[in-house]
């Protein structure tokens, strides 16, 4: 799919990954929905679509708490009346808090659970219904496949994730391509501790970071490649295999 002239939302993109995926986006001539959850974020999401602007794109600001459905289906009322469809998604949007499997809540649980997988799976299934033709790319993380004991709801999530990007693979083609992306130690968490970033970069077989155009990198291959669904591409420094 050629970027250009195409309708995009990329939920999480007051800032962070999100932020960078939705400039880029711009930068090739994509109109961009910046979506974010609260109140507290909106001056970052006001700050993104500045940034989309001067990318040279276009596009407008999005506000959903994204586990309440009812948040879900306004925010695709309004991006139908601004836009008029869509093209491309990018399930962006996350939370990652601890706990192990002794101190999981069922609020941590469905904190998690709901936000990680049950929202990105009703948005794209709002999302589809405004694509003729179209892209979803789905941000995992290799704790779905390893279960990470401090992050255990996280982990199951983004394992729920991987099955929700499989299913909706099948379920939209031909129409629309639906693949994930597993980024590695990219952006770490503000509560992150030296020691915590030092652990997680020794967990790659590159013994670095990544940036966070490494990963806008794989959403823009996803996105240009007419021939791959259903798919998981790890950008994660060989940690997957570690
Ligand atoms: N950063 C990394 O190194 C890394 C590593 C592995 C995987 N990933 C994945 O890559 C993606 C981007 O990572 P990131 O670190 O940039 O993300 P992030 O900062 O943790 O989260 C992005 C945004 O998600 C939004 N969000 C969370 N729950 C929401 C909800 N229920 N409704 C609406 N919005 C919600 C928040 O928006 P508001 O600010 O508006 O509340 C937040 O700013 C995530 O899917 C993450 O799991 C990242």
């Amino acid at each position: 799919m050629d970027i250009n002239g195409k309708l995009a939302l990329v939920t999480g993109s007051s800032k962070r990954i999100g932020r960078e995926i939705a400039i880029d986006l711009a930068r090739r001539g994509a109109r961009v929905a910046v979506h974010h959850r609260s109140a507290e974020s909106e001056a970052d999401a006001i700050e993104t679509l500045w940034h989309v602007k001067r990318a040279g794109g276009d596009g407008g600001v999005f506000r959903a708490e994204l586990r309440d459905l009812k948040e879900i289906d306004e925010m695709f009322e309004d991006i139908k009346a601004a836009f008029g469809g869509l093209h491309i998604l990018v399930n962006n949007a996350s939370v990652f808090s601890p706990a192990k499997a002794d101190e999981t809540t069922e609020e941590h649980w469905d904190e998690q659970l709901d936000s990680n997988a049950k929202a990105p799976f009703f948005v794209a299934q709002r999302a589809a219904r405004l694509m003729r033709e179209g892209k979803i790319i789905n941000l995992a993380d290799v704790a779905g496949h390893v279960v990470w004991p401090g992050y255990f709801a996280y982990s199951v999530s983004k394992a729920a994730l991987l099955a929700v990007n499989r299913g909706l693979a099948k379920a939209y083609a031909p129409r629309i391509q639906v693949n994930a992306i597993a980024p590695g130690p990219v952006l770490f968490p503000e509560h992150y501790s030296d020691e915590q970033r030092m652990s997680a970069v020794e967990r790659t077989l590159l013994k670095r970071a990544g940036s966070a155009e490494d990963i806008v990198n794989a959403v823009i291959f996803l996105i240009e490649n007419d021939y791959i669904t259903g798919e998981l591409i790890h950008v994660d420094g060989g940690r997957h295999v570690m």
